[in-house]
């Protein structure tokens, strides 16, 4: 049986997130006081030595990324929290920002401290207008305290585009432009907003400093698997008993996060598949369940764990149906800046729209898989390079299920 762990949901329900007395009560900024104890350096090694790697999706060791942006002298840095949750399927950072901002603000401030940053923004999914308000208060009250020091904090409001949640069409959105994906390299660490050095990290990224500088790396490193290490908040939806949040340690088992913590299929149902990492995830069947929810565990299974969003479908879900949902979906969602995206994700939506109404060929099929390897590697961003993994995984584990609909020519 699984167990929860709360590291970053430590104070959900047990704090008002509205009372900065609350946070600091818990504890709450002793971790940004001991770090300003500490050398820049040390920080950094600290947080490097922990393993952190970033939640977002892409596993980055954080403090390795933090190295980056210290070791360039510049007159200005910038810290970004990026909180354009527009995953479908997840809701975590909401979670945590909801119940817990000052956590997220206490993470941003060391890392400012660590790279030489005075300036933080909170780009904040557009979708959450009700955040922005929360948001401010807590911003507002750290100032009144006095906690942050010299470390500044803005909130910018997306526009409700997808692409946003790349980090470089996030910065083009900040700077006032439109949310494009920029050419890399430079990675932002080393040239991102106004062209100076970016830290840009996740919520749950953050919300996992303030822990790490107060118990230390080892402690960290301890925790569910070696190569990424600490917990990992999942959010669950579909068909599974328990739609809810959970924190578990990263070596716990897709099954056990469906079975034990969800409570399985729900009203009885039979376990069809489930995709992890959001829209862009991996369709995994019943045979891998036993994978471990870490990174380098998922990578095995050509699956990423993405943002974690947990979205479980029950036998009678129409797999083909679903992906073609899905294709659609990144049709809307492409920016258009590069051709492999703009075009890929139309031609791969019209072809399974062709295969999901019974009008496919074989021909079709060795076509859309032609088609998502080539995106995988020629798209601009991880938006157009992620967009066909559920085409690819659907492929490779349900086969049977689009030559259900091509034998129904
Ligand atoms: P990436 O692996 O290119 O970069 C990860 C981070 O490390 C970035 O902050 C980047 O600036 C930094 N970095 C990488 N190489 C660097 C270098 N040589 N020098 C300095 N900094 C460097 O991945 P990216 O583009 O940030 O994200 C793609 C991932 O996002 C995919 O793996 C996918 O799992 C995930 N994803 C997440 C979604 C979400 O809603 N959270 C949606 C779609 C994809």
């Amino acid at each position: 049986m699984g167990e929860e762990m709360r590291i970053v949901l430590r104070n959900w329900g047990k704090i008002d997130p509205l009372k900065i007395e609350d946070y600091i009560g818990t504890g709450g900024y002793e971790s940004l006081n001991k770090a300003r104890h500490m050398s820049r350096l040390d920080v950094i090694e600290e947080v490097k030595r922990s393993g952190l790697r970033g939640r977002g999706g892409a596993g980055f060791n954080t403090g390795l990324k933090w190295s980056f942006s210290h070791n360039i002298p510049a007159d200005e840095k910038y810290v970004i929290c990026n909180a354009d949750e527009g995953e479908p399927g997840t809701y975590k950072d909401r979670i945590l920002l909801e119940s817990d901002p000052h956590s997220v603000l206490e993470g941003m401030a060391i890392c400012g401290y660590a790279i030489g940053a005075k300036k933080g923004y909170i780009y904040c999914r557009g979708e959450y207008p009700f955040l922005v308000d929360l948001l401010n208060t807590a911003i507002a009250q750290a100032k009144e305290k006095g906690v942050l020091g010299d470390f500044d904090v803005e909130v910018r409001m997306g526009g409700g585009a997808y692409v946003c949640g790349e980090e470089s069409a996030l910065i083009e959105s900040i700077e006032g432009h439109r949310g494009e994906p920029r050419f890399k390299p430079p990675f932002p660490p080393v040239s991102g907003l106004w062209g100076k050095p970016t830290i840009v990290n996740n919520v749950e990224t953050f919300a996992n400093i303030g822990p790490i500088m107060e118990k230390g790396a080892d402690w960290y490193a301890g925790i569910g698997a070696k190569s990424y290490p600490g917990t990992k908040v999942l959010s669950l939806t579909g068909d599974v008993a328990n739609c809810i949040v959970i924190e578990v340690p990263t070596d716990t088992t897709i099954r056990d996060v469906i079975y034990d913590f969800g409570g399985g299929v729900k009203n009885g149902g039979q376990f069809q598949a489930v995709q992890i990492g959001g829209t862009s995830g991996a369709f995994i069947p019943e045979s891998l369940l036993d994978t471990a929810i870490d990174f380098d565990s998922m990578r095995k299974i050509d699956a990423t764990l993405g943002t974690g969003a947990v979205f479980v479908m029950n036998r009678t879900r129409d797999v083909v149906d679903i992906v073609t949902r899905i294709a659609k979906f990144f049709v809307h969602e492409s920016c258009g800046k590069c051709t492999p995206c703009r075009e890929g994700s139309f031609r791969c939506h019209e072809m399974l729209t062709r295969i999901n109404a019974g009008k496919g060929t074989a021909e079709d099929m060795d076509k859309i898989t032609r088609l998502g390897r080539i995106m995988q590697k020629a798209c601009l961003c991880g938006c157009g390079q992620a967009a066909p993994s559920p085409i690819l995984t659907t492929l490779q584990h349900f086969r049977q299920e689009y030559e259900r609909k091509l034998a129904a020519v």
